[in-house]
């Protein structure tokens, strides 16, 4: 069933994340609002919470209004205690995100103690190039019982004081975000000059610099792979507003893409998906931008797909490239383009577990190393399918909104860690989700609270 409405993109997740961990450079208050209500949020506010931080959630009127729906929530973080260090493994083992915390922790206590986050479901994740920039600014390195110890080296007047320093931060898969979020977040406070070379030029790098700089300080080059950070003594406290996800906005472009549908969306940051939109242009679906913006990263557009995409070459790469975060997406759509695709991951060569299961549905899809070669059918069928981690999570409900027959996506919860009740805002504009308890289902969950999304595709043909 095509998908036809209006939609309002919520908040960034990974912006919001890193911002969040700004909260430990100072005991200002930091209010940032506009944030997504996900699970990996409250997590973080978790994290923050053991390190001696207040954490206060002004939940948005939650409502399956898809008008209010990308409103957010404000969450006002002030820390009142600096003694804790640690950030334990097992708060960090459920969300990786957590070792942003490590810079400022850091640079503002003079110590950081952070469980060594294990691999996770797409591929092994390490955190080498963290390390490497924060011993740049002068901290000694030890492990202990699975944690990094990082101590900060002591200034003049025997204060613990990182120094700034020239870095090179690029490893073999270019530059790194949350490395470069937590060098950069930590070089505010040091002494002297910091530049990080190779940084990370994503769109919520730049937003956590301009959030950085309205606390006091000094950053210029955000966007480009050249930062240069002034330290200054202390950062003051701010109000932000997190800009919106471009990941849940490209989720729901393709959302409209495979169901042949049309769109309309609002809060939708168009400026920072050149990418992504040369290549759905290129798979026949138009992103029109409606009237000028004042902010190009808060636009409104329409999406308009054709009855059958066009098969594209696509290849990941760190940002201005193509997202790996909407890697499964696009392979999902490609499953029905009218030819052969290719798909290559080259940021988590591993980031390929959602095939498995498109081929359940139908999908023809051979895999080699980082390599996808897609060739489009007719039609997938509906079946039950698992997911693995939270993006190909997405690509099974876009895959099961265009499959003929009923399809359930069993571990849904890796969904919820990203996307705000994607099925509502999906059930707003068409489809036809249901979320339902695993135990509803005669499936044997391993937790009681365990969820499967049981998506209604087209009537079989
Ligand atoms: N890498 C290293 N050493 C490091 C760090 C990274 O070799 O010290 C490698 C990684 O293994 C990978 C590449 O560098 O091959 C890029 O990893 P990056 O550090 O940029 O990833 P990240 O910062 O840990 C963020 C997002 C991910 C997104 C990646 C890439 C957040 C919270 N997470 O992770 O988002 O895939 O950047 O864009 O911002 C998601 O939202 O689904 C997600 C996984």
């Amino acid at each position: 069933m095509p998908l036809t409405g209006s939609l309002r993109v919520n908040g960034s997740k990974n912006a919001a994340l890193p911002q969040m961990a700004t909260a430990l450079l100072t005991d200002e208050p930091v209010i940032i609002t506009g944030v997504p209500q996900l699970a990996d949020i409250r997590s973080m506010g978790r994290v923050l919470e053991e390190l001696g931080c207040e954490v206060g959630f002004a939940q948005a009127n939650y409502s399956d209004d898809p008008n209010k729906r990308g409103l957010g929530q404000s969450i006002t973080l002030r820390t009142t205690d600096e003694s804790a260090r640690h950030a334990r493994y097992d708060i960090v083992r459920t969300m990786r995100a957590s070792v942003c915390v490590l810079g400022p922790l850091l640079a503002r206590r003079g110590e950081a103690r952070v469980a060594m986050p294990g691999g996770c479901a797409i591929g092994e994740r390490p955190i080498d190039l963290h390390l490497r920039g924060l011993r740049a600014l002068g901290a000694e390195m030890s492990m202990d019982s699975g944690d990094i110890v990082l101590t900060a080296p002591k200034d003049s007047a025997g204060n613990r004081r990182l120094r700034g320093a020239s870095i090179f931060l690029g490893g073999p898969f270019g530059s790194t975000v949350l490395g470069t979020a937590n060098v950069m977040s930590a070089a505010t406070l040091a002494t002297g000059r910091t530049i990080i070379e190779s940084a990370a030029c994503e769109p919520e790098i730049v937003d956590l610099a301009t959030m950085l700089n309205a606390m006091g300080a000094r950053i210029t080059g955000a966007g480009s792979p050249r930062l240069t950070i002034e330290g200054v003594r202390s950062l003051h406290g701010v109000t932000h507003e997190v800009m919106p996800d471009r990941i849940e906005a490209g989720t729901l472009i393709m959302a409209a893409a495979i169901t042949g549908g049309k769109l309309r969306l609002s809060n939708c940051p168009l400026d920072s998906m050149a990418a992504v939109l040369d290549r759905l242009h290129e798979m026949g679906v138009a992103v029109t931008p409606i009237g000028p913006h004042e902010d190009p990263l808060r636009a409104e557009c329409e999406v308009s797909a054709p009855d059958r995409l066009r098969p594209v070459m696509v290849t990941t790469q760190p940002h201005p490239g193509f997202p790996t975060d909407l890697q499964a997406q696009t392979l999902a759509l490609l499953t029905l383009a009218d030819g052969h695709s290719v798909v290559t991951e080259k940021i988590f060569p591993e980031r390929f577990l959602h095939v498995a299961e498109l081929t359940r549905m139908g999908a023809r899809v051979f895999r080699q190393g980082p390599t996808a070669i897609i060739s489009g059918v007719d039609h997938l069928v509906g079946a039950p399918v698992m997911a693995s981690d939270l993006r190909a999570s997405a690509s099974l409900v876009l895959a099961g909104l265009a499959a003929q027959g009923e399809t359930t996506i069993l571990r849904v919860y890796h969904l919820d860690r990203g996307y705000e009740r994607l099925e509502l805002a999906l059930n707003a504009v068409g489809a036809r989700i249901e979320r339902i308890k695993d135990h509803d289902l005669n499936i044997d969950a391993d937790a009681a609270t365990a969820q499967s999304l049981l998506a209604a595709g087209s009537p079989a043909g």
